[in-house]
This record gives structure tokens, sequence and C-alpha cells, in this order.
């Protein structure tokens, strides 16, 4: 199934976990696949651009020069985010503006920069990684906050350009193992062993399940599809399963 034949696939922090995943599969789809990320996370993927998604000329600049070049922008993914494990008391303002700088004002500058291009052409979907943080406390405070602002920006999106066919949508990843946990598995190493407890399906998830469920909503399989917030995330946010093993009776 070739369901990106001749699209132009941008994906934001593509150069590791998800984002690195999500564009193998784009690619294997036929989509001409332009990674964002910063420097150390480019170097070994084609079509790795060297841009911070906080940085609204640079983001401009890149986006202008792929139109230029490829004609078009038919796919945004929105998924570059960056998450310290600090307490809430020691979280400092740098921290904060920083974890929702690139969550959130870097998910504003890409739609901004890709959307005239897409209304023009009336054809385009953008894909919001968001995380299950932005709909239940799940700590990490200032990630969770932007993950939320994201969700209202997806329906922002949705509702406003949906119109001009244009879609967006959000995915609301559990638990994945990606490089992401590294700082919190050098501190705990079975970590994700103990999280996995918690999930129905008996397991953290793998950057591939993610990226499959992208690639479904950016595809023309979900034509009728905008505004939704999926959870890809083994059934965590369908109910508490621990609570259920001690109150419910086989
Ligand atoms: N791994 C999980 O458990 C999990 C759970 C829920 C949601 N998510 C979300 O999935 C997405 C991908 O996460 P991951 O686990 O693959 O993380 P990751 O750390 O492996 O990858 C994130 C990428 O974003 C890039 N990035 C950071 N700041 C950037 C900037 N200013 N400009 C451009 N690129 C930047 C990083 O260099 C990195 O390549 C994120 O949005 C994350 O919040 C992950």
């Amino acid at each position: 199934m070739a369901r990106f034949q001749n699209r132009v696939v941008i994906i934001t922090g593509g150069g590791s976990g998800i984002g690195a995943t999500m564009a193998e599969l784009f690619a294997a789809e036929g989509a001409s696949v332009i990674i964002f990320d910063r420097e150390a996370a480019v170097a070994d993927h084609p079509g790795g651009r060297v841009v911070d998604v906080t940085d609204r000329a640079a983001v401009r600049e890149a986006v202008a020069e792929i139109e230029a070049d490829l004609g078009r922008v038919d796919v945004l993914i929105n998924n570059a985010a960056i998450a310290a494990d600090t307490p809430f008391l020691e979280v400092t303002e740098e921290q904060w503006d920083a974890e929702v700088a690139v969550t959130l004002k870097g998910s504003f500058l890409c739609s901004q920069a890709v959307l005239p291009g897409m209304i023009a052409r009336r054809s385009g979907s953008i894909v919001n990684i968001g995380s299950v943080n932005g709909v239940q406390y799940l700590g990490n405070e200032a990630y969770s906050a932007a993950k939320s602002g994201l969700l209202s920006l997806t329906r922002s999106l949705a509702v406003r350009y949906g119109p001009d066919g244009v879609r967006c949508n959000a995915i609301l990843p559990g638990t994945i193992r990606t490089p992401i946990w590294d700082q919190r598995l050098a501190a705990e190493p079975d970590r994700l062993e103990k999280v996995a407890r918690w999930y129905p399906l008996g397991r953290v998830g793998a950057p591939e399940d993610v990226a499959r469920a992208a690639l479904f909503l950016a595809s023309d399989d979900a034509a009728w599809i905008t505004g939704v917030a999926l959870p890809v995330d083994g059934g965590l946010l369908a109910g508490n399963l621990p609570m259920t093993r001690e109150v419910v009776s086989e």
C-alpha cells in the first residue's frame, strides 16, 4: 500500500523515537519525508533539516524552501517535545518556558507556516502528537500543560480550517519505549516494567504503535475525521486497572 505516493510530509522531532519510526513508515508508503530536528538528531536521517521548531524565522524559511523545491506540504506531524522529570517545586521558569515552547509554540509556528499552502490547495492534514498527560494527571506538569494546550489547538485548527479542506487531529500516546525515557531509566532501570502493570493490554507501547495511528489519521483513509484526540495507550485512559483488580471479583 502506498497511501503517500507524491505526498510531502514534514515530521518535527523526526530524528529520534516515535518521529524516526514515523519517518520510516511514511517513506515506505511513498512519501517524501522532511524531518525538522536539532543538529545532533538529523545527522543520520535522509531528509533531515536542522530546524528549531521554536524559532519562527527558521520554521518559515524551511517551509518556504520545501514548497519551492517540492511544490507543497501535504502533511505536518507536530511531534517534537521535551520533558524533564523535575519535581514541581523545583521546576524553573526557564524549564517551564522551554517545555511549553517546543510542544505548544512549536506546533503553532509549524502549523501557521504550512496552512496557507494547504488552504490554497484545499487539502492538507496536520497530526499533533499529544499525550495521555494532556487529559489525565500523570506527572510532568509543564509538559502536561503544553500537551493539554495542544489539544485545544487541534480543535481550533480542525474547526477553523475544515471548510478549507484541511484536517487536524491528535494522538494521545501512553508510555512508549523511546529515548525520552533515558533520564528516568538511568535512575530506575525497571521503571517501564513497573509502569506496564497499569496497562490493560499488558505492555508499554512501541514507536510503531503510534506511527501506524499517525499514518492512518494523515491518510485519505481518515478523510472524514477531524478534531479527534485518539488515545494510543493500551487502554490506559479507559479505566484504572490496578484499582479494578482490587475491587472487582472474578
Ligand atoms: N515516549 C513516550 O512515552 C511518549 C508518551 C506520550 C507522548 N509522547 C510524545 O511523542 C512525541 C515523540 O516523543 P519520543 O518519545 O519519540 O521522544 P524523543 O525524545 O525520542 O524525540 C523527540 C525529538 O524531538 C526533538 N526536538 C526537541 N526539541 C526540538 C526543537 N526545539 N526543535 C526541533 N526538534 C526538537 C528531539 O531532538 C528529538 O529528536 C513527543 O511529542 C512526546 O511528547 C511520547
